[in-house]
């Protein structure tokens, strides 16, 4: 089986990237589950129920989130029913939501779960404690199981791969915004990557307008954050290989789309 796994949707041109890209890449790889990331896709913040179902419609079968989850207050109206959204499973227990999700595939099932990390980020619950948890649940189903880390650390990122290597298919990290080369198969058969890298703007700071972030280092004054609308973009993305009877990944290929423009 084939998985692709879309980096951080990010804003407008995120999405336009994935009207634009993502035939082009089903077609050239032929995919049999796509999973993306979605907590930057309304403007950089969060989700709604519009945008999730347009990540439905362009083909992607889960959506998994991070620390932005909440960020659009209109998803508490749509999360318990939404039923292919995963929120980092290490939430505090009484948040909306959940952090594992099932998707059918002919007789297949592939488990998506989602963590985030707490290094330089929130203190929320234990990633490697939880995810324990959501892997035994995801074991009841199915071998082949697929993990977000969301995380800030490169070194908590490595860690929870190790951790998790052999008990799932793969295991990749987001948040970060910035590819990292560094997919590789674990020696157990986990497919690992530090970070997949964002899906939207290309020239701004991880998605934001350049001249706010760089004014914010020097100032440290509050400032609002817009999100890049319009010029370059990118889509970074990768491709895992997994034994279907084994859930164990052979080859995790990256994916990384550049569209230059001169606006
Ligand atoms: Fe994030």
């Amino acid at each position: 089986m084939k998985i692709l796994f879309i980096g951080d949707i990010y804003g407008t041109l995120g999405r336009q990237m994935i009207q634009e890209n993502l035939p082009k890449i089903k077609e050239m790889y032929k995919p049999h589950i796509i999973i993306a990331n979605g907590e930057n896709i309304s403007h950089g913040k969060g989700i709604n129920e519009k945008y999730y179902k347009f990540l439905l419609e362009q083909g992607v079968n889960a959506v998994t989130l991070g620390n932005h989850t909440w960020d659009n207050r209109s998803i508490f109206d749509f999360i318990d029913e939404a039923d292919k959204l995963v929120r980092p499973g290490n939430f505090p227990a009484s948040n909306p939501g959940k952090g594992l999700t099932f998707i059918k595939f002919n007789s297949l099932e592939v488990a998506v779960i989602s963590v985030q990390g707490r290094t330089f980020m929130p203190m929320i619950n234990c990633p490697f404690l939880a995810i324990d948890e959501l892997i035994k649940e995801a074991q009841k189903r199915t071998n082949i199981i697929f993990v977000d880390f969301h995380a800030e650390a490169t070194s908590e990122k490595v860690a929870l791969g190790y951790y998790v290597d052999g008990r799932v298919s793969a295991c990749v990290g987001t948040h970060t915004h910035v590819p990292t080369a560094d997919e590789r198969i674990l020696t157990k058969g986990t497919a690992y990557i530090t970070d997949v890298g964002m899906t939207g703007p290309l020239d701004g700071v991880i998605g934001v307008e350049r001249e706010n972030v760089i004014n914010k280092f020097i100032e440290g004054l509050p400032i609002r954050f817009n999100a890049v609308e319009q010029g370059s973009a990118q889509l970074n993305a990768v491709l895992i290989e997994v034994n279907d009877k084994t859930g164990k990944a052979s080859s995790i290929k990256r994916i990384n789309l550049k569209k230059e423009s001169s606006l």
